[in-house]
């Protein structure tokens, strides 16, 4: 499912953020979208996950409109700070992904651990996610975006609060997802994540690069 952003423009209160956007992305491969604070990446990102509507321009995968696809479905989100549900386990936030595709209760449950064990949490799956560093609860959104299966996984600047160590270790994490076939799109300031990418994009006054 090659993901293509045709003439996408956006703009807001009068200003283009994004004034000429097109961009091909290849099944299961990696890339990195970079540019300074306020350069649209965000913009960007929520057009490609069918959140907010481009001025101009489309956003189709296999020639299919985003918005006629089941976003839940065909896109899973990492964000700066993951969004896990405190008070369940470990386990729970990692198989509600699942859920929504109908899976029965004791699969998701499997997924979600195959998915904690290639992260590194199999032994804290029955920890309450608020007990988590902030490190563990990246990886918890990383491996929740990787068992959902979705085929594309949005990431906004996932490593923005984490040291360099852990860093690296999200970023081996979501670049990993490739070999489930799952296409990542990144957003971020980290450039060693960034040269791990198959292709690094770079946005700066509304237009796009290809950063070699
Ligand atoms: N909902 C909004 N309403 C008005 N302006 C916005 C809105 N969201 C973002 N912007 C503006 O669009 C520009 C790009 O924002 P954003 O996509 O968040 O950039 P980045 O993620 O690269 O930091 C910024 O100037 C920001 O202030
Ligand atoms: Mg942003």
């Amino acid at each position: 499912m090659s993901l293509v952003v045709d003439a996408v423009a956006h703009r807001y209160d009068g200003d283009f953020v994004l004034e000429d956007v097109s961009l091909q992305i290849a099944p299961g491969s990696t890339v990195a979208i970079t540019g300074p604070s306020g350069s649209g990446k965000t913009t960007l990102l929520s057009i490609i996950g069918g959140l907010l509507d481009p001025t101009r321009g489309t956003v189709t995968i296999d020639g299919r409109p985003v918005k006629a696809l089941s976003l839940s479905t065909t896109f899973s989100w990492v964000f700066q700070t993951t969004n896990l549900l405190l008070r369940r386990s470990v386990r729970d936030n990692v198989a509600l992904g699942r859920l929504q595709y109908g899976d029965r209760r004791a699969m998701a449950d499997t997924a979600a651990v195959v998915a904690l064990g290639a992260v590194g949490l199999k032994d804290q799956v029955d920890r309450p996610a608020y007990s988590l560093s902030g490190g563990e609860a990246q990886r918890v959104g990383i491996a929740r975006a990787v068992a959902s299966g979705a085929p594309w996984i949005l990431a906004d600047e996932p490593t923005g609060q984490l040291d360099r160590r852990t860093s690296d270790e999200t970023a081996d994490l979501l670049i990993d997802a490739r070999r489930s076939d799952q296409g990542v799109v990144i957003a971020t300031h980290d450039l060693a994540m960034a040269r791990r990418c198959d292709l690094r994009l770079r946005i700066e006054n509304g237009r796009v690069t290809e950063d070699r």
